[in-house]
């Protein structure tokens, strides 16, 4: 398990500080940092048809980007590339390992664990991103310049790569293994390889409302909610028959408040924050699990949640019996709730937490669907 030390700072101090306020470099925030994963397994990820990465590189000064599965790594030589994989706690438990430590933020702001590998001189390039990210360094060693927030011009460096033009650094320094720089969304940055490098980027996203806007619409339209149309039975005469009142202004943006401040948009929003943004590794069990069969497995058996796959529940309704799981909302016997809260929370579950589960019917039932889905798995032996 990794160790977070966040310069000495609480958690809550660390947000109050610097959480969506400025860039810092936390030196030795993992102490005798251990790479979760090596370069070779990462190159074995980024050919592999369900992992997205990229290759970003110079060529004759200009740069390049080429997107996975790559069949091999012949051409690039030994410097100015690096080689990024997104969404790697999909496929790696160790690498995933690296997101516990940052447990102080809800699960639910969180995007995915981004992987770089990267000789000497490799970079993406100067750029702006909409995320808060905690760049855990590890082996080698990469210099990051990082500039203000505030206007900046961005441009297309190649069609894949949006680039920021040269910035002034408010933070330049050398990152080593087990460094970790915190960049809030906004702030240009560019990490400028200086020993051949591994780092692993933590980040959250936070959505925009238009993607919210956009996705609710496409639930309405899904699920044929929201048809119903606009009410006016009390209507007076006007005057002004050009005039749309302030009352029917009100009246139009009611209608549409209505339908947030409705149970549906709780669904929508549940739904929406645990859909998958990355492929997950499912692997199906060889056969469905009986419900006699798991009771007995759970007082034996941690249960682990499948890497990458999202389950939350709202702070109001989860004592309703009702949680989100990998883009559905999931019912059950509200008796139960703890012990969801408890799959919710952690990424594995140990029996000892369990105890007093095992046998209730409605939670075996659960954890068998879940099973048989490939959400969760049955941990090694204890
Ligand atoms: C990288 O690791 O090369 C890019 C990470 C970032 O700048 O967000
Ligand atoms: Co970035």
């Amino acid at each position: 398990m990794y160790q977070l030390d966040l310069m000495q700072l609480t958690p809550q101090q660390f947000l109050d500080e610097y959480w969506q306020k400025k860039p810092v470099v936390i030196r030795q925030g993992f102490k005798d940092f251990v790479d979760p994963i090596d370069a070779n397994e990462l190159a074995g990820f980024a050919m592999e048809e369900e992992v997205q990465s990229r290759l970003v590189y110079k060529e004759g000064g200009k740069w390049q980007a080429k997107f996975g599965p790559f069949e091999n790594y012949d051409q690039l030589g030994n410097e100015n590339w690096s080689l990024v994989i997104q969404a790697l706690d999909n496929f790696s438990e160790e690498a995933a390992l690296l997101i516990e430590p940052f447990r102080f933020l809800p699960h639910w702001r969180l995007d995915d664990l981004m992987a770089s590998f990267a000789t000497p001189g490799g970079s993406v390039g100067p750029h702006i991103d909409n995320y808060d990210v905690f760049i855990c360094q590890g082996s080698g060693k990469r210099r990051w310049r990082v500039g203000n927030n505030g206007q900046h011009t961005e441009f297309a460096a190649h069609e894949a790569l949006l680039h920021v033009k040269p910035f002034e650094a408010i933070i330049d320094a050398e990152l080593e293994a087990g460094d970790i720089i915190y960049i809030p969304p906004g702030f240009p940055h560019e990490g400028i390889t200086l020993e051949t490098s591994l780092s692993f980027s933590v980040g959250f996203r936070a959505n925009s409302s238009v993607s919210l806007l956009s996705g609710f619409a496409d639930h309405l339209i899904d699920n044929e909610l929201g048809g119903q149309l606009l009410k006016d039975p009390k209507r007076q005469v006007t005057a002004h028959s050009g005039e749309v009142s302030n009352q029917d202004y009100e009246s139009i943006k009611n209608q549409l408040l209505s339908l947030v401040d409705d149970k549906i948009f709780k669904t929508f929003t549940g739904n929406f924050l645990t859909a998958p943004k990355h492929e997950l590794d499912i692997m199906l069990p060889d056969e469905p699990f009986e419900s006699s069969e798991v009771s007995q497995l759970l007082t034996t058996h941690g249960i682990k949640r499948l890497g990458g796959l999202r389950a939350f529940y709202f702070e109001d309704t989860i004592s309703q019996g009702i949680c989100y799981i990998n883009g559905e909302e999931v019912s059950f016997d509200a008796e139960i709730a703890p012990a969801v809260i408890l799959l919710c929370d952690n990424v594995v579950v140990f029996p000892e937490s369990l105890a007093a589960w095992c046998e209730h019917s409605a939670f075996v039932n659960l954890v068998v669907s879940l099973l048989d889905k490939g959400y969760w798995y049955l941990a090694e032996d204890e």
